[in-house]
Order: C-alpha cells, then sequence, then structure tokens
C-alpha cells in the first residue's frame, strides 16, 4: 500500500533563499562581507583530490574543536549545521506526541521539527514590551514536557538570560526530569554561554554552528555539546559522513589562525556601534542587538520598505508581525560598517513621512 506520512501533508516549508547573488544580504544573519579573501586563498592548496575524493574524517577536527572549547571529543557530535543538530535532539529526547516547550517567535525550526515528528510544541509568548519574564516560560512546564528550548540569545528577539534565571529553570527542569536546548547559534556575538552545563550535567545540550560569528554558513558545520551518554545517542541519528571535509578544514584553519576571530568580532562591533548611534540620532526605536541581528520599528510601512530595499536598493530584509509594541518590523543583519551604511541610507530615503 503507498504510505505518506501524515505530519507531511500540512508541514509548511519556505525554500526562498536562492538567487540573492546580487543583493546586499540581510536576511539571514550571514556575515553579508564573508571571511578575507587571503584566508580563503590560504586554504585552497590544501584542496587536494584526495580531499574531494574520500569520505570525510572527523577526529582530528574533533579534536582541534575539543581543545578550543577546553573539552574533549566525546562531549562534542558534529553536525552538518545546527539547524541537524536541533533535529536529532528532538527526535532522541522526544517521542511521538510529546510535549515541547519553547519562546516565540524565534528560529522557525523548532516548530518546523515538532510538527515532523508530530510533537506538541508549547509556545510562550514574549510580553507586549518585548521582554521575557522566565515565570511565563516555568509556569508552561509540566510534569509531561519532554523537552524545553531555550535561545542564548533568542533569534529574533535578541534577549538573554542571566545565569540566576538560568539555574532556576534548570532546577524546575530537574524536578520534573525535563531535558533542556540551549541553542547558542549567535554566541560570540554575545559571548556568556552556558556551554559549562551541557558539558558537566546530563540532560542540558548545547547547539552551536560555524555559520554566524565563523561566517561560513555554505560550509555547513555545527556541533552539539552533551554529558558523552546523550551525545552518543544523537551520533546514533547522524546520516553516516554527514560533515563535509571541506567545512571542517575551513573551521580548523579558522581556529588555528591568531587573530582571526577577534577580527571578526571587531567588524562586526564597529558596524553594530555605527548602526545603533545612526538609528539613536534619527529616533528610531530598536531592540534586541546581543545577535549579528537587530529589530528596527520603522516609521512608514515595514512590509513596504521590504518591498521597496529589495527592488529599488537591491538589498534583503526580514519583517516580522506581531512583534508586541513593535507591531510589524524590520529585522537586519548586522555587519561590518560598510554595508551598515548602504542600509541606512536606502532606510533614512525610503522610510520618509514627508
Ligand atoms: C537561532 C538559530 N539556531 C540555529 C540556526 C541554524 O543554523 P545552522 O543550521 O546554519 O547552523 C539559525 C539560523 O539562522 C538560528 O537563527
Amino acid at each position: 500500500m503507498y504510505y505518506l506520512n501524515n505530519n507531511l501533508k500540512d508541514l509548511v516549508r519556505i525554500f526562498d533563499q536562492n538567487e540573492r547573488k546580487n543583493y546586499l544580504r540581510l536576511d539571514l544573519n550571514e556575515n553579508p562581507g564573508g571571511l578575507p579573501q587571503d584566508f580563503i586563498d590560504s586554504i585552497l592548496p590544501e584542496i587536494t583530490p584526495q580531499l574531494i575524493a574520500q569520505y570525510p574524517e572527523t577526529h582530528h577536527f574533533s579534536e582541534v574543536l575539543a581543545k578550543h572549547l577546553n573539552t574533549t571529543p566525546e562531549h562534542l557530535c558534529l553536525v552538518n549545521g545546527s539547524a541537524e543538530g536541533i533535529r536529532y535532539i528532538i527526535q532522541a529526547f522526544t517521542s511521538e506526541s510529546g510535549k515541547i516547550v519553547g519562546v516565540v517567535p524565534s528560529y522557525f525550526m523548532f516548530q518546523v521539527y515538532s510538527e515532523m515528528y508530530g510533537r506538541s510544541f508549547v509556545k510562550v509568548p514574549y510580553n507586549d514590551d518585548l521582554s521575557m519574564d522566565i515565570q511565563n516560560i516555568i509556569s508552561t512546564l509540566t510534569p509531561d514536557t519532554q523537552l524545553l528550548i531555550l535561545l542564548n540569545p533568542n533569534n529574533p528577539m535578541g534577549n538573554v538570560y542571566s545565569e540566576t534565571e538560568f539555574q532556576e529553570i534548570i532546577k524546575v527542569c530537574e524536578q520534573l526530569e525535563i531535558t533542556i536546548l540551549v541553542d547558542e547559534a549567535y554566541h560570540y556575538f554575545y559571548p556568556k554561554t552556558f556551554i559549562k552545563y551541557a558539558l558537566t550535567s546530563k540532560h542540558i545540550l548545547v547547539t552551536r554552528t560555524f555559520s554566524k560569528l565563523f561566517s561560513m554558513a555554505g560550509c555547513r558545520l555545527g556541533y552539539v555539546v552533551g554529558h558523552p551518554d546523550e551525545i552518543k545517542m544523537v551520533q546514533k541519528l547522524c546520516t553516516p559522513h554527514n560533515t563535509n571535509a571541506f567545512a571542517m578544514l575551513v573551521a580548523q584553519k579558522l581556529l588555528e589562525t591568531p587573530g582571526i576571530l577577534s577580527s571578526l568580532i571587531e567588524d562586526y562591533t564597529l558596524g553594530r556601534d555605527y548602526l545603533i548611534k545612526e538609528l539613536n540620532s534619527h529616533k528610531y526605536l530598536h531592540k534586541g542587538d546581543a545577535g549579528n541581528f537587530i529589530f528596527i520599528k520603522p516609521k512608514t510601512n515595514a512590509l513596504t520598505i521590504v518591498e521597496k530595499m529589495k527592488s529599488q536598493k537591491q538589498i534583503l530584509i526580514k519583517s516580522y508581525s506581531n512583534v508586541g509594541n513593535f507591531g510589524t518590523c524590520l529585522r537586519v543583519t548586522i555587519g561590518a560598517k560598510q554595508y551598515m551604511e548602504r542600509f541606512l541610507d536606502a532606510l533614512f530615503e525610503l522610510d520618509n513621512t514627508n
């Protein structure tokens, strides 16, 4: 008998990311400038026919990454982008119809995977002033909750949790036996991390990516951090050879090249500080700059601005609707100053009330 997985029938996926070549792309929180050309050139001699022909070997890169994180490889599972790690965590630590709690708005794939695997995703909304009270999260947790998803910082809201708040959440999750997934895709833009909890306790896992500060979204590489027993379970779900040789080579070079990460952070910080100063002086309301993105409340219509940015200025940005007091607003990726200048010139021209 022909069979189609029922969960897929109404599942909505958005595949709109192609043909962006001639645009300034400030819509997906990539690094618009990318890695320095001389860094890329220095890697090219190592792209040999053998590297391409052989199945990728993860041993060496896992050691390099573990050293960077002050841990050992048993605590790490390499994945093809952290989105894949998130999928595996949902598969490993929740059951059919199991309850997953997460804040909204947030990275949409949490809800997509929940639906794909027939889980029940319970949404914790933000307050109207765009703050998130952890009591809102805690009061949603019940004995039948299997997974709590937190983002530190959250995309797109940019909010973060303090250590005390996180510890309070852990206490409740331990009592109710709930696994915690902390998505740290925007770590490095925001330096505080909860990785030590994933390294020292069970039932807390952290996902990280090389797509954001490391500027390698095109290579697809991420990792899950956790207790070795749980990492083994995540590894069982991996497609064979799920992380590619080229991605691991570039990431290894980034981790081993002195000064390159701090110069990426510096470029971003200069761009962010410039953007915020200009937005303030033009009296724009904005929110959430802990990651490499920001919410901006426009003075005119957000949807029209997104459309005109694309058609008249070749700049791609996103709009979000129903964002508390901000209503429908813009979400813009933060990059080096030159890209922020181009974006701001366009914004001040298009978002004009005169
Ligand atoms: C919060 C968050 N988590 C995870 C991801 C997925 O990143 P990747 O699969 O490229 O590692 C994204 C991508 O934008 C994100 O915003």
